[in-house]
């Protein structure tokens, strides 16, 4: 069945208070489920009450106390329906059993590692209990958990602890949980196990006292001091940005081993896929600790932008993912580099999100009908949501998004919101039509901007004309020019300061581009300029300028915008590559002079940002030249072609290279901040090209790098380039790491992605060896996504081999995990969606494979969904 946005309406009923009885057993938990229920004046006066399930067993229900008998309700492990419900407010007691231990889907209630937790979002409610299990139902919780006090010794819920002790049976004990804040079961969680604690106090800007708490595995506490240091900066700076306070007593993160995303924003008690927790500098990089510090604000930030103002229906789901991971983004930005950051979130969007939107699986950011919801946790609804937020900023400046973002929490909390409302909320304070800047929520696919300039010597001034399209998306063949933010300049080619006028463009130096086409024109420009298009990504579009490589790497040098800088490099950069992929010819002048301008760059001002120095200095990934190109496309021709212009630019710049190399060394004890790691990350992209360059010294440097490495960034990156040379050393240093790190399994999971992503002939076979190595499992998500995600998503050249076995590997490895979890399934599924701008070969061999999935019968719905859009389209 297909769900549409259009077709919403509100529930006949509404459950306002959930009283849950939880008896923990490994195999047979016990939920008594309570439940306030009344019919919603807005809703129809003589509906049935149709309560969602999940593979459900009944074992009994009540209606206000009194047994009730099989002919006065139906229930099916899906669902509970009672035809004629009092139409005046009534309790409904439900009991239903569960067997978390065979719960391998990882949602409603499961073990991870032997502890009990539970996910809920989108729809796992419904795997506890019966339950009006969306969205818009908001009601306020009481749980009590109960189990065998050896076997699960903590026990953690929603909202504050109001009560625990001893059960009637001394070999058991309860707690009570009350989470005073409506909320949609979706934001419903339980947690009991064995688990270690790190705890601090926090004190709100009113002045409330928080106890904040992480659990993890008991052992590992040592690893959690960053997680919390994350969490406390991030409740700080939500005050300080956003004026949002915490509101309950306490806030508990729970790291567990078995999970399907990355965490989870449960009322008061995040639950966490234990790699965005656990670091310490033996066993996570620098990009680790990025990432648990993104994703620790991110999860915190939810409380206000999920949490007390939450989503009506899964359609909007970009209304809290899209806005908390701009709120996340600008967290990071103010903690780190803010420029650097920048850089790296436009490479994922462009990985992900680009190539999601030119794929068979391109939707709107809020899509209008979905067949399963959890299929549309994507970067599109992320990522691009987030964009969206940031143009609006943009677009009507930083004073007045914060009055809109008041304006929106005080109207919208506590209840269900749409998209709609929060764009009210910047409408009414700015007093702006947001009409036709709503559009990027509606129609989905990457715009193309395409710009010229003209200088007129005579008359000084400097012309800029705009032109705008849409490529057509499954459903949506013809498409409207969209609201465009450009934030531009000029830029004058010695570097001396420009001034030039132009009425089109606002004080924030933002040029609205609105129509199919436009025109602007800047007076009093002299001399001729560079014009600076998109500074800092204005937005989420693909830019085509018509401006010559000497002329974009006047921008490398001295545009004043950093982002601008690294885009000239990685324009030019992509422009060669993607010629040299295609069999075109590339002037050796031409390629000199990119090395020449990175050669400078890296002479004159690379020491002052070494982070962004790295980026830079790194080429587009094979990936990113394969959506450049986007159709016919031959990954072995981009492999060459790129490693040929690593080596180019590794002996060309290779003097500098070994001069960051030898200066950038370690010196004192490892910190995750953001300067050291961007002297590690410089080191070790020049380090990369490097080998490229004179393999031998690189393997010479990387086996030194490897034995001497204090930290795990430092290890990692020197066996990263061992696995680009191979041999023996490369051999050996992998089997001692394989040794070194055999009793932790996050770590392995580095060491299986390098392996998956050497892009020789022999890596199908060694994946496949590995998948028997003693911490496999197919059970596991990390292990899954590291071992062979990675493969299909990193290995171009091996994942899309011209014999077919890379997709025919993954067609099978889908089918496996799909007996087991769905989610998982459909996710590495999602490796296809570049199968239809493969050359010929190739797509035929991707299409067979497919078509193979979508054969099979009992497909989920997960990966039925996958696999039909990815055949559909086209
Ligand atoms: N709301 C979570 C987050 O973004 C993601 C959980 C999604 N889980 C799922 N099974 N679809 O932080
Ligand atoms: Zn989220």
């Amino acid at each position: 069945p297909i769900v549409r946005l259009e077709d919403y309406r509100p529930s006949d009923f509404l459950i306002d208070r959930v009283e849950l009885d939880v008896r923990l057993h490994p195999t047979q938990t016990r939920i008594v489920a309570t439940l306030a229920i009344r019919p919603n004046p807005e809703g129809r006066p003589d509906a049935p009450l149709v309560l969602d399930g999940d593979e459900l067993n009944l074992n009994s229900v009540a209606l206000d106390g009194r047994v009730l008998t099989g002919e006065e309700f139906e229930a099916s492990p899906h669902a509970l329906t009672i035809a004629q419900p009092p139409r005046q407010p009534f309790t409904l007691t439900v009991e239903t059993e569960v067997n978390p231990t065979a719960n391998t889907k990882l949602m409603g209630l499961y073990r991870s590692s032997g502890n009990y937790c539970t996910q809920c979002e989108a729809e796992g409610f419904r795997r506890i209990t019966y339950f009006l299990d969306r969205p818009d139902v908001l009601s306020v919780y009481t749980t009590r958990i109960e189990a065998e006090r050896d076997e699960v010794p903590v026990l953690l819920g929603n909202g504050n602890l109001v009560e625990s002790g001893a059960a009637d049976d001394p070999n058991r004990h309860y707690a009570v949980w009350r989470d005073p804040y409506p909320k949609p079961s979706y934001l419903f969680a339980l947690v009991g196990g064995r688990l270690g604690r790190v705890a601090k106090a926090f004190k709100t800007m009113s002045g409330r006292e928080v106890e904040l708490a992480i659990y993890v595995e008991p052992g590992k506490e040592d690893r959690a001091g960053y997680a919390l240091d994350a969490l406390e900066r991030s409740m700080r700076w939500d005050e300080r940005v956003f004026g949002r306070e915490y509101d309950l007593d306490v806030f508990n993160i729970v790291a567990v081993s078995d999970f399907n995303m990355g965490a989870m924003e449960n009322k008061g008690l995040n639950i966490f896929n234990d790699k965005y927790v656990l670091a310490s500098p033996e066993t996570a990089t620098d990009m680790d600790y990025a990432h648990i510090e993104a994703i620790i604000a991110h999860e915190y930030f939810h409380n206000w932008t999920g949490n007390r103002v939450t989503c009506r229906d899964w359609f909007q789901l970009c209304l809290k993912e899209g806005l908390t991971v701009f709120r996340d983004q600008e967290f990071s930005s103010d903690e780190r580099s803010r420029p650097v950051h920048r850089i790296a979130e436009v490479k994922t969007l462009r990985a992900r999100q680009f190539l999601e939107d030119s794929s068979p699986l391109a939707h709107p950011v809020r899509p209008t009908q979905y067949r399963e919801i959890n299929n549309f946790y994507t970067a599109t609804v992320y990522e691009k949501g987030a964009e969206i937020v940031r143009m609006l900023k943009t677009i009507i400046g930083a004073d007045a998004f914060r009055r809109g973002m008041d304006l929106y929490f005080e109207r919208c909390d506590g209840t269900a919101a749409t998209v709609e409302d929060f764009l009210n909320a910047f409408a009414d304070v700015t007093g702006r039509d947001l009409s036709h800047f709503a559009r990027w929520y509606e129609q989905a696919g990457t715009p193309r901007v395409s710009v010229k300039g003209h200088y007129d010597e005579a008359a000084r001034t400097y012309r800029l004309d705009f032109a705008q399209s849409t490529p057509p998306t499954p459903g949506q063949s013809t498409k409207q020019p969209m609201a465009i933010p450009v934030a531009l300049g000029l830029v004058s080619h010695d570097g001396s300061p420009l001034s030039a006028a132009c009425d089109r463009v606002d004080e924030r130096g933002v040029f609205l581009f609105d129509k199919a086409s436009d025109t602007i024109t800047f007076a009093e420009v002299s001399p001729k300029p560079v014009p600076s298009l998109f500074r800092g990504f204005s937005a989420p579009v693909k830019v085509s300028l018509d401006l010559p490589n000497e002329e974009l790497l006047v921008l490398l040098r001295h545009d004043t915008d950093a982002f601008n800088r690294w885009q000239a490099a990685q324009t030019v950069a992509m422009r060669l590559l993607v010629a040299l992929s295609t069999g075109g010819s590339v002037a050796d002048a031409e390629a000199d002079a990119f090395s020449a301008a990175l050669c400078s760059f890296m002479g004159s001002d690379a020491f002052t940002d070494p982070a962004f120095a790295a980026l830079v200095i790194t080429l587009p990934s094979e990936a990113d030249i394969a959506q450049e190109i986007g159709k016919d496309v031959d990954p072995d021709a981009i492999h060459r072609a790129r490693s040929a212009m690593r080596r180019r630019i590794g002996a060309g710049c290779s003097q500098h290279l070994r001069r960051f190399y030898e200066s950038l060394a370690d010196s004192g004890p490892y910190s995750p901040d953001a300067a050291s790691a961007g002297r590690r990350a410089l080191r070790n992209a020049s380090l990369d090209l490097l080998a490229a360059a004179d393999p031998a010294e690189g393997e010479a440097l990387a086996t030194a790098q490897f034995d001497s490495a204090s930290n795990m960034t430092d290890r990692l990156a020197s066996l990263g380039v061992l696995t680009t040379l191979p041999g023996q050393a490369r051999e050996d240093a992998l089997a001692r790491f394989g040794e070194r790190y055999r009793n932790e399994p996050l770590v392995l999971d580095k060491w299986f992605t390098l392996q998956a992503a050497i892009p020789e002939d022999e890596t199908l076979e060694r994946v496949k060896t590995l998948m028997q190595h003693p911490a496999f499992s197919m059970a596991n998500p990390n292990r899954v996504r590291s071992l062979i995600g990675s493969f299909a998503m990193l290995n171009q050249v091996q994942f899309n081999r011209a014999d077919g076995a890379g997709y025919r590997f993954l067609a099978s490895i889908v089918l496996r995990a799909d007996e087991l979890n769905p989610q998982l399934a459909a996710r590495l599924l999602t490796a296809f969606s570049t199968w239809r701008m493969m050359e010929n070969t190739r797509r035929g061999q991707a299409e067979e494979a497919l078509r193979s999935i979508a054969q099979k019968p009992n497909l989920s719905r997960d990966v039925g969904d996958i696999v039909s859009r990815s055949l559909d389209a086209g």
